[in-house]
């Protein structure tokens, strides 16, 4: 009676460590296992991955094993970190390309590749240093929301890349991977684009022309959230050339609701939560989710996430801590809006105690720059959505603009540049933060 229990558990236990194996999670770090393990496109890859060298050998023989595998393939074996051995011959189904390539997850190692198409077909993605790519990663399995995964790259660099899906390809574009500490790099910022989607068109080329190796959005992508159409009008349209060679990494903003379309659009850092960090050179970058739907205040996860995070190492050792979310603490725009109270009593205090550089927020359709207890603040929310006037004057925001806009920010080993671009092109605003 009681036996039966017992081998019933030794018997897990037993096989825990092969089904652990099996399952590819090993010990990388938290980027590489988000950027590879959790999505449905990854399967296919990691179980080639896996089908070399994982779990096919026995536990005790995996060092040998691994080396002469390793042997076996090592005149192709970058390459062949994915799918190596695949028919990559074009497919005659009638997909298109219905939304150009765009990227999430950069790390020093990997890249995601994520592209929609108007109906189900395969997912290629083609890769390499040089133009003449060389290199690729195929899913045969039949989707239209296409998400290939590249590893085993070098840091702070560039490579270039292109999808296909049946007989549908694009052209080539670039992407770079980020950076070690050190490495001088620039991204652009910007926040409701919204229904200005003519406006957001240029701005979305001025950005582009700044060649930015990531972009950040402070919320507001869309009109509405729940209009799948919208994210292709007012986003994904405008700013597909950008979008195909810089990261983009998003809060949400509340015209983005709650909408399923928002979280089908993007893959977070942080599983499927909106509220993430992630590092790139000497920048600790944390984004969260305060949009009017969510709120942080002690007690809640997204409050914990934020004081975990902002005193971690990743973000005490950086040269900057940079946060970004949609609503204001304080603005100077809406005459009815005068910011969110518990983004001041909760959000600001904690930036300020883990000595935050620099933030940025939008919802106010306009240009503000502050300085508060050491923390630099800004309202960058005029990337295309119609704008607001001044209401009131606030103390420490000492810069105000009603014009559209996005930010150009230069980062490198001891400086940081915020210069505020104006849709003709000039700098209007320039402020530095030195370490
Ligand atoms: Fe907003």
């Amino acid at each position: 009676m009681n036996s039966s229990p017992r081998w019933f558990l030794l018997l897990v236990l037993m096989l825990l460590p092969v089904l652990m194996i099996a399952c590819g999670d090993d010990d990388d770090d938290n980027d590489d296992d988000n950027a590879g393990d959790d999505d449905t496109n990854d399967d296919d890859i990691d179980d080639d991955v896996s089908s070399d060298d994982d779990s096919v050998d026995d536990d005790d023989d995996d060092t040998i094993d691994d080396d002469t595998i390793d042997d076996d393939t090592i005149d192709d074996d970058t390459d062949d970190d994915d799918t190596g051995d695949d028919d990559i011959t074009p497919i005659d189904c009638p997909a298109v390309i219905t939304r150009q390539p765009y990227l999430q997850l950069a790390t020093q190692t990997g890249i995601h590749v994520l592209w929609r198409s108007d109906q189900e077909g395969d997912s290629l993605v083609e890769w390499g240093e040089t133009e003449d790519l060389g290199e690729y990663v195929y899913d045969e399995s039949f989707t239209d929301k296409h998400e290939l995964v590249i590893e085993g790259l070098e840091p702070g660099t560039e490579y270039f890349y292109k999808a296909r899906t049946c007989l549908d390809e694009t052209t080539v574009a670039s992407f770079r991977t980020a950076p070690q500490p050190g490495t001088p790099f620039n991204f652009v910022g910007f926040g409701d684009n919204q229904d200005g989607w003519e406006t957001f068109t240029e701005i979305a080329a001025l950005m582009y022309d700044k060649h930015p190796w990531l972009a950040m959005s402070v919320g507001d992508i869309v009109d509405d959230g729940w209009h799948l159409e919208d994210f292709e009008q007012q986003l994904f349209g405008p700013g597909e050339d950008l979008w195909r060679e810089a990261p983009l990494y998003v809060s949400i903003g509340n015209h983005e609701g709650l909408a399923p379309n928002f979280f089908d659009a993007f893959h977070f850092p942080n599983d499927d939560k909106a509220y993430y960090s992630f590092t790139w050179g000497n920048v600790f970058f944390l984004c969260l989710a305060l949009d009017t739907w969510h709120i942080a205040i002690p007690g809640t996860p997204q409050y914990k996430y934020m004081v975990q995070e902002l005193s971690s190492d990743a973000a005490q050792n950086a040269d900057f801590r940079v946060v970004f979310f949609h609503t204001p603490p304080w603005t100077e725009g809406w005459d009815s809006y005068d910011g969110e109270w518990y983004v001041r009593m909760f959000t600001v205090p904690v930036m300020e105690q883990h000595n935050v550089d620099v933030y940025f927020n939008g919802h106010t359709h306009d240009y503000e720059r502050g300085l508060r207890n050491g923390v630099a603040s800004y309202i960058i929310g005029g990337a295309g959505g119609g704008l607001d006037s001044w209401a009131r004057d606030v103390e420490h925001i000492t810069v105000y603009q009603a014009i559209h806009h996005f930010v150009n920010v230069s980062v490198d080993d001891s400086t940081m540049r915020i210069d505020a671009i104006d849709l003709d092109g000039n700098i209007f605003d320039t402020y530095t933060i030195s370490k």
